[in-house]
This record gives C-alpha cells, structure tokens and sequence, in this order.
C-alpha cells in the first residue's frame, strides 16, 4: 500500500515515526508530509531514515512549492492508496473541515480521491470543545474516517479523552481501510465465531480447551479488509479486531444464542470457534469444596452451533465450517459436511503441534467435489487472507 503519512503540529508526533517504522517494515511504501508546525515536533531526517522516502512539507529543507515541472500536492494526492493524519491536530481538522487550504498537507487532502484516517490527539478540553467536534462530524459527513482519541495522561498534565489512539490501533485501521476489497465479499454481512468455549463446573472451575482463537479473529479481520461487514462471536481472551462489531460469549449456549441473533441478517458464517461438544450437568452455585467431591463428573451434550443455523437457513445463506482432526481428516470432515448441510468445511491437522496455539497452519478445503488443494502452510494471518480469497473464488 502507498500510505501517505500526515504529521501535523501536535506534541504526539513522535508516535507517528514509530507508525511509519511498522508499517514501512510490512512493506508498505510510506510518505511522510509535515506541515511546518509538525516539522517543529519531529525531523525530516528521522522520518527519511526510518521509511527510505522522501519527506515532504513546509520546512526549508524540504521539497514544497517549489518550481517543478509537476504539481506537487496534486501528484502527491494522487499517488496515495490512503491517507492518514497523525496526531491529528484541532487546526488541521478545522482548516479541512471548512474547505481551507494554504499548506502542502491541508491541500492533498482537499485534493485526494484516497481515503482519509484522522487521528486526533489534542488536551481534553479541546478535543470536547464543540467546535472540534462540528468539524469531526463535518469530516465524517464527507466519508471520512477516525480513529478516537484515547482516555489518559495528556501531556499537559491533564487526565480524559484525547490522548492519541495506540500505534498499534491506528496501523490496524490503516491496514483495515487500506486493505484490497474482494467483490464477491464487499458489502457481504458475514458472521464468525472465534475462540473456545467455557463450560463452567462452579464459580472458578471450567472446562474449555487449547483454542487461542486467533484463526477466527485473523478471519474477521481478512474479511474485514476484503470489504465485509463482520459480526464476530468471541470466546477467549483476544482482543477483538478494529471496526468489527463483536460480542463475547462464554459457554457454546452463549454462542448459540448471539449467533441466532444475528444469523438472519447474515450472507454466510465462517465458524472457526472451538466449541465445547459436552458441558457439565450442573454448575454448582457455590465453589464445590476438596471433600465433597464429585468423584465423577456428569456431562451432557451442548446444542451443534452449525446444524442449528443451517436448518434455520434462508436460500443464498452460506456456511463454512472448520473440522481440527488428528486422523481420517477427509472422512471425518465429509461426514461433518454432509450431516450439517455445510458449504465447505476447513480441515485443520491438529498432530504434532500443528493447528493449536501453533505459529503456521494449513487448512485443506473439503467441498461436496471432496477435498481441495491445501491453503498454507502460513501464518495465521497469511492463511485467512488465503482462505478469503479461496471462499471469494468459490462465489464466482
Ligand atoms: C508544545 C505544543 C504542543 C501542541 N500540541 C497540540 C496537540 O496535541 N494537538 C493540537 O491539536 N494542537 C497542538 N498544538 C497546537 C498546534 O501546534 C497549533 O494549532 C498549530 O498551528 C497546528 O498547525 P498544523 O495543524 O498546521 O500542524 C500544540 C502546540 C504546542 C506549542
């Protein structure tokens, strides 16, 4: 992606050349513009070095307005697959919001088709100020995207909203807005479940198993970037993925129930949780003591998440389910397929430290044609991409 970097004069500047270090090291083509008062918090060299680009803006030292044979803003506009401006400042937001534009920075983004991410970071009071929040809501108005500010310790003393968003967060709005859409999967509403299920014995005991759940958020988010709109049913402690409407469940009942929820309004589900097949009888109310047993532990069935959607399905409704086998991965996968009604079940090789909590995976399709070539070995985030774009080919 060519990301065009915006650093106006705001005292979080700084963070942004650790943005433009991460996403150069993905290799991303990063451009920096500083207006002149950004350039008073941070150096053209250090940007330079960490992106291996050309800096642009305000300050002498750099190439603006200079006499060229091209207009610079207007290239510089166009060349970008996305812009981003970080730490967004109160002026910048207010001279954009209102059409004004007397610098290199303020005049690409009148200028741009590309999309625009603004992340503001300003004192609380100012970031409150009704004003600033006019122009926000102007921006949005036009298309335009945020990323809030967070709650902290401002650098002027003062504790509230405004603090500029994690650097991590903003790479990943970046990534998710800059990402290639997939047609087959944009505008799509796509339901996936993630994570383990907890099945709990008493107020502190559980059973649940090795899923991080990590397949299925890089799944959200490949879906995400391809250009869907993701609802996402979390087990399990991982965060949940930037501009992915989430809730987070515990038991496989829990899931179930989010997922009727929202299941009717859905083109298709990716079910990538690792859903518990029995949970305890009873949950005792109180933590059962060392001496009052039990000895055996009664178990019963949960409800299957999968066949209760698809014989609930309407015509055009898709679903892909994932199988972790550690033998006859085709027999066992075909058999899933066929009892639940699925479209395609994603084979996972949990032998020998694959699958599970492991770094690269490989998933083998399985059709009703039978199985597919494999996707991977990858990483998890690679692989979802892959099977994005396997599942999008499918469509055609
Ligand atoms: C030390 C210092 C820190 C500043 N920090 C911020 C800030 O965090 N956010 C903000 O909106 N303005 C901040 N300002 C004010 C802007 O630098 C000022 O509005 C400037 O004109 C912005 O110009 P620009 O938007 O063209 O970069 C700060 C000013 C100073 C002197």
């Amino acid at each position: 992606m060519k990301l065009l970097l915006g650093i106006p004069g705001g005292i979080a500047a700084y963070k942004a050349a650790d943005l433009a270090r991460l996403l150069t090291r993905e290799g991303h083509t990063v451009r920096c513009v500083l207006t002149e008062a950004g350039s008073r918090f941070i150096t053209p060299l250090t940007l330079a070095s960490l992106t291996g680009e050309p800096v642009f803006g305000a300050n002498p030292a750099l190439p603006e307005w200079r006499p060229s044979p091209t207009v610079e803003h207007i290239e510089l506009a166009r060349w970008a697959d996305l812009v981003a401006i970080v730490p967004a400042t109160a002026d910048l937001l207010g001279k954009t919001a209102n059409g004004l534009a007397n610098d290199l920075l303020s005049t690409i983004l009148l200028a741009t088709k590309a999309p625009i991410l603004w992340a503001p970071a300003m004192n609380t009071q100012m970031w409150a100020h009704p004003a600033v929040q006019g122009n926000v809501a102007r921006l949005n108005g036009f298309g335009q995207a945020f990323i809030e500010p967070a709650e902290g310790l401002l650098a002027c003393g003062e504790e509230g909203s405004g603090k500029l968003a994690e650097v991590e967060a903003i790479a990943e709005a970046i990534r998710a807005l800059g990402a290639l859409k997939l047609p087959a999967i944009q505008e799509k509403t796509v339901l996936v479940t993630a994570g383990p299920t907890r099945e709990d014995l008493d107020p502190v005991r559980t059973l649940t198993n090795r899923s991080s759940g990590s397949m299925g958020v890089e799944l959200a988010r490949a879906l995400r970037d391809a250009g869907a709109k993701v609802k996402l049913v979390l087990g399990g402690d991982l965060p949940a993925p930037h501009g992915v409407e989430t809730v987070r469940v515990r038991s496989a009942e829990e899931m179930l129930r989010a997922c009727q929820a929202w299941w009717p309004s859905c083109d298709g589900i990716f079910a990538a949780a690792a859903v518990a097949d029995q949970r305890p009888e009873r949950m005792a109310a109180e933590k059962v003591k060392k001496t009052e047993g039990p000895e055996t532990l009664s178990l019963i069935r949960t409800p299957d998440i999968l066949a209760t959607l698809s014989a609930s399905k309407h015509p055009g409704q898709w679903l892909v389910g994932f199988a972790a086998e550690s033998e006859h991965h085709t027999d066992h996968a075909q058999a899933k397929l066929a009892k639940k009604g699925l479209d395609a079940v994603l084979v996972n090789d949990v032998q020998a430290g694959r699958g599970f909590g492991a770094v690269e995976n490989t998933l083998t399709p399985i059709t009703a044609e039978g199985p597919l070539a494999p996707l991977g070995p990858h990483p998890k985030d690679q692989l979802a991409r892959a099977v994005v774009a396997w599942w999008a080919a499918q469509q055609h």
